[in-house]
Order: C-alpha cells, then structure tokens, then sequence
C-alpha cells in the first residue's frame, strides 16, 4: 500500500519522509489554506521534495477553466497530479488531461458510480473520502470494497485513494480491503506505531534492565 500525507504542511512531510513513509502528497484548497502559503510556491517545494505524486487541486468550475487550471498546476513539476472534483465538467477536465499524459486525481467521491466513471474517464487516482461518509452515518469502507471489487472485475487501472482518513482503523481496514493508496494527515500516520501494550513492555524491560546493572558500551 502506499502512503501519501494529506497536508501542505512542509516540515510535516520532511519528517515523515525521512522515515521513508512518503509515496507522495495530497492538497486542496481547505490545505493551502491551513499552511498560509501561496499555491504555486508551496506545490513547487513539496513537489521537489518527494519522488512521487503530488496531487493538486483546481479551483474552477467549468470544464475548459479546470483544464486550463490543470496545465498550469503540472507545469509546476513533473511529479503533479491535477486534482478535479467528481463532477460532470470535472470528469470532462480529468479526460482531456490524461489525454494529454498528465495524471489526475478525481476527488470528492461517495459513490461506487461515481468510480466507475471516473475510471472511464481515464483517471489515475480515485479519491472516495472515507470519513465525510461516516459522518453522516454511512459506511465508507463499503465504498472502498465496492469500488475494489468493480475496478477489478473489470481490470480499471485507476488506482483506489483512500481519503479522508481520520483513523488509524481505517487504514487497517483500506489496507485490508485492498485500497492502492491511502492518504492521511501526519497525525494518523504518527499514531500507528503507537500501543499500549509497546509502552508497556518496553517500561518493564527498561526496569529490569536497570537492575543488571549493566550498560552497553
Ligand atoms: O483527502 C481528503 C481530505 O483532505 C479530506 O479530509 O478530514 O477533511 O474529510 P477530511
């Protein structure tokens, strides 16, 4: 599975990188602006910072404005995936961008229909936000296994992102479904070394090993 980071925060993504946890970045708009920084700027330097993906979002609501948007965003690296939302026009944007040979992002994706369009659409990610689902007491993992079975039934190449990931339960469970990708924000990532049972080992080994006496050298 591979781990995207769903932030525009840079030194969130340094940290994580450096441990080899970064396959690549999601943004959107709400994340530009939580990092206060300019757009073109801030994709610029997480693009340079990470081999892969890096998705960012268009703006514009018609089709001919989100492609012209989408050009300009790849422009910004090689490593750009044109993020557009699942909407007609959207779907229209994603079609004449991969044509072009940029990859794309479809985001904003509750349905298994909206799936399988965006895979006709040629999309190379697929975004089902996992968590805005539950909040509304519908089960997003279903959409996740959903869309898994369908893409494979019929051999789509779009890769399944699993977004909007606000647990570490749901990344136990998108990977066991069989999602390509997850994206989370850094604090998910972080909180899944951690257990109870680790800390409390390593407290009793930590004691005992002070009664050895012994130290390491
Ligand atoms: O990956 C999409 C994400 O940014 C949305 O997450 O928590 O705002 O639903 P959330």
């Amino acid at each position: 599975m591979k781990f995207f980071v769903d932030t525009a925060d840079t030194e969130e993504i340094a940290t994580l990188n450096d441990l080899g946890m970064v396959d690549g970045v999601t943004t959107n708009p709400s994340l530009i602006l939580k990092s206060g920084r300019d757009i073109t700027e801030v994709t610029r330097e997480i693009a340079g910072m990470v081999a892969g993906p890096v998705s960012a979002e268009v703006v514009a609501t018609e089709a001919p404005a989100m492609i012209a948007e989408g050009r300009k965003l790849a422009g910004i690296a090689d490593n750009i995936a044109v993020k557009v939302p699942l909407t007609w026009d959207g779907l229209k944007a994603c079609k004449a961008l991969t044509d072009e040979g940029m990859m794309v992002n479809v985001t904003l994706c509750f349905s298994a229909n909206q799936a399988l369009l965006a895979a006709k659409a040629g999309a190379t990610f697929i975004s089902p936000f996992i968590g805005r689902l539950d909040d509304i007491n519908l089960d997003g993992m279903e959409l996740i296994a959903d869309i898994r079975r369908i893409y494979d039934t019929y051999g789509f190449a779009t890769q399944i992102l699993a977004a909007s990931i606000r647990t570490v339960n749901h990344v136990t469970e998108a990977a066991r479904i069989g999602a390509d990708v997850m994206t989370a924000p850094p604090a998910v990532i972080h909180k899944m070394a951690e257990h109870p049972l680790t800390d409390k080992g390593l407290a009793t080994f930590l004691a005992d090993w002070e009664k050895t006496g012994q130290r390491i050298v």
